[in-house]
This record gives structure tokens, sequence and C-alpha cells, in this order.
């Protein structure tokens, strides 16, 4: 697989929203009851993923496969440095998409001077984020049931390099 992340375009929107029904569905099921799942697949339409592209910085991983189109296989959303709507393919999952989209919108937000993330978990995908550094802050009821918040520190990205002086 050759993985990017780019910015989410319209066009991806319908791609987008049946990964994030097909991960309900198949997955968070596990952990959810169906009427919590109803009610998120209700929410999370192509045009709300629109809507969520014009106040949040919404991202796509792609798969480019040679000689065919680009496919969208994953997606993650960034307001500051707040964490939102983290989905991966499920025929996909484990093969590093998600860590990649979380690699992604930390740097940018380092970049953008944050010194920590935050993100509010799913009980499914809580081992996933404590794999990748974070750590429990506090549990939280939400409309879409039970989320674990969690944190982790940024590193500040490094300072441009002295010039040194040769004379
Ligand atoms: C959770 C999810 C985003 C992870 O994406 P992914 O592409 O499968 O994850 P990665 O392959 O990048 O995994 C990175 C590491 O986390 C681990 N991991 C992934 N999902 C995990 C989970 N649910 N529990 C524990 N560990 C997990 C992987 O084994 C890997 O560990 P390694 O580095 O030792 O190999 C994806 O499985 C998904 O979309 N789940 C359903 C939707 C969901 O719950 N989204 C989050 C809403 S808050």
């Amino acid at each position: 697989m050759a993985i990017t992340v780019r910015p989410f375009r319209s066009a991806d929107a319908p791609r987008v929203a049946e990964i994030v029904h097909r991960c309900l569905r198949e997955v968070n099921s596990r952990d959810y009851p169906a009427d919590i799942i109803d009610m998120m697949c209700g929410h999370f339409t192509a045009e709300r993923f629109i809507e969520l592209s014009r106040c949040r910085l919404v991202y796509v991983a792609v798969d480019h496969v040679v000689g065919e189109d680009e496919r969208v296989v994953g997606t993650v959303s960034r307001d500051g440095n707040r964490v939102y709507s983290m989905f991966v393919d499920p025929v996909l999952a484990g093969r590093g998409i998600g860590r990649r989209l979380m690699q992604h919108i930390e740097t940018l937000a380092a970049d953008d001077g944050y010194d920590h993330m935050e993100t509010g978990a799913s009980l499914t995908a809580h081992g996933f984020y404590l794999k990748l550094g974070y750590t429990d802050v506090r549990e939280t009821e939400t409309e879409f049931g039970f989320n674990h918040i969690l944190r982790k520190p940024l590193s500040r990205p490094d300072p441009p390099r002295a010039r040194r002086d040769t004379g």
C-alpha cells in the first residue's frame, strides 16, 4: 500500500460516509447498543462531512495503486489540538493507516504551537490511542455514549538552525 494523507474534498464525502458507516456497523457495534449506532449513522452522512469541513480541518488517507484512481481508506478531523472523527476502512484495519492519520494532525497541531493533543475515544478505539502514547484524563458520557478523554504531549518543532558565523 502507498498511503498519503491530504485535505478532504467534497467529492470524498460519499466514500468517507461509507467508511464511517461500515466501521460503526461492523466494529463499534461490538461495544455500543444498536440505538447509538443507528443515531451515529444518521449523524455521519456525506452532507454532514461537507458541513464539518467548513468548521474543522478534515483529512483523508488515500491509497495509491498504480494504474488506478486513488482510493480513500480513512479519515480524521482536527479543530486546533482536538481530534474528531477517526475512522479507517475495517478491511484495512491494523495496517498503520490510523497511526499515519494521527501523526499527520499531531505534526500540524505542534506546528501551530499546541503543546498537547486531546481526543475523545470510543470504547472501541481506547486501546489504539493508548498505543499511540495517549493517556487517560477523564471519562465522559456523550450523546453517542461513553467516551474516554485522553491527551498526549506534543514536541515542539525544531527551531530554525542558528546561522553559523563563518567569518
Ligand atoms: C481505531 C482505528 C481508527 C485504528 O486504525 P488502524 O489503522 O486500524 O490502526 P493502526 O493500524 O494504525 O494501529 C496502530 C497501533 O494501534 C494498535 N491498535 C489499533 N486499533 C486498536 C484497538 N482498537 N485496540 C488496541 N490497539 C489497537 C495496532 O495494533 C497498532 O499497534 P502496533 O504499532 O503495535 O502494531 C480503526 O480501527 C477504526 O476505524 N475503528 C473503528 C472506528 C473507531 O472506533 N474510531 C474511533 C472513534 S473515537
